[in-house]
């Protein structure tokens, strides 16, 4: 057993959907080499981000909810993999509330908050339609907020053509490759 952490997200707000299968798979591969902890999005309660900017100068939020127990599980892990589903050909609007909510830790102004520097990030993205631009703009927007919280961008992978969980048996392969490399 290895003390690296590893977190892995369900992005989705269906707790049992296709989204928690491609989480249970990657937990299963990773979990002899990682100290694992699965969250998901919907577990938590937060409020939209008002953009009132306080964060640009005080570094800190000034609401006060579980937007700090999903910050601390980053600050915990070394390793972050956010799996995200295709809601509208974007995130699902719990998680990009979340990201929204991270401002005060996000590096374009000083002062700004930090999470511990070294860890990597790896995204997930999933639709049910054909193509795979949905899912390298989900890849996209994830990257983008993993880098301005210096989470280097480690590796990603998109999934088409899975609407159900029953659709995710048979990819079950090319999720396990993926997990080689973390
Ligand atoms: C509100 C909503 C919007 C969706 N929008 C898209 C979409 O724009 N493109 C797409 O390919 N799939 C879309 N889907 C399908 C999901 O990406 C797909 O069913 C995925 O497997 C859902 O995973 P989940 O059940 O774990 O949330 C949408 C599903 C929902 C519920």
């Amino acid at each position: 057993m290895t003390d690296r952490k590893a977190l892995i997200i369900n992005c989705s707000p269906v707790k049992t959907g296709a989204t928690a299968e491609i989480v249970n798979i990657i937990n299963n591969e990773i979990s002899p080499r990682y100290d694992t902890k699965c969250i998901c999005i919907a577990d938590y309660t937060f409020e939209f981000c008002k953009g009132c900017r306080t964060c640009h100068g005080t570094a800190k939020c000034v609401m006060n909810d579980d937007v700090i127990k999903i910050i601390d599980e980053f600050d915990r892990a070394d390793v972050i993999i956010s799996v995200s589903p295709s809601y509208w050909a974007d995130i699902p609007g719990q998680y990009k509330a979340f990201i929204d909510r991270c401002t005060p830790w996000c590096d374009t102004h000083e002062p700004h908050a930090s999470i511990r520097e070294g860890k990597k990030g790896y995204s997930v993205a999933l639709r049910t339609g054909p193509g795979m631009h949905e899912c390298e703009r989900i890849i996209q927007n994830i990257e983008h907020f993993y880098g301005h919280l210096h989470i280097e961008c480690s590796g990603h992978l998109g999934l088409t053509s899975i609407e159900y969980k029953e659709n995710v048996k048979q990819r079950k392969p090319e999720i396990i490759e993926f997990c080689r490399d973390i």
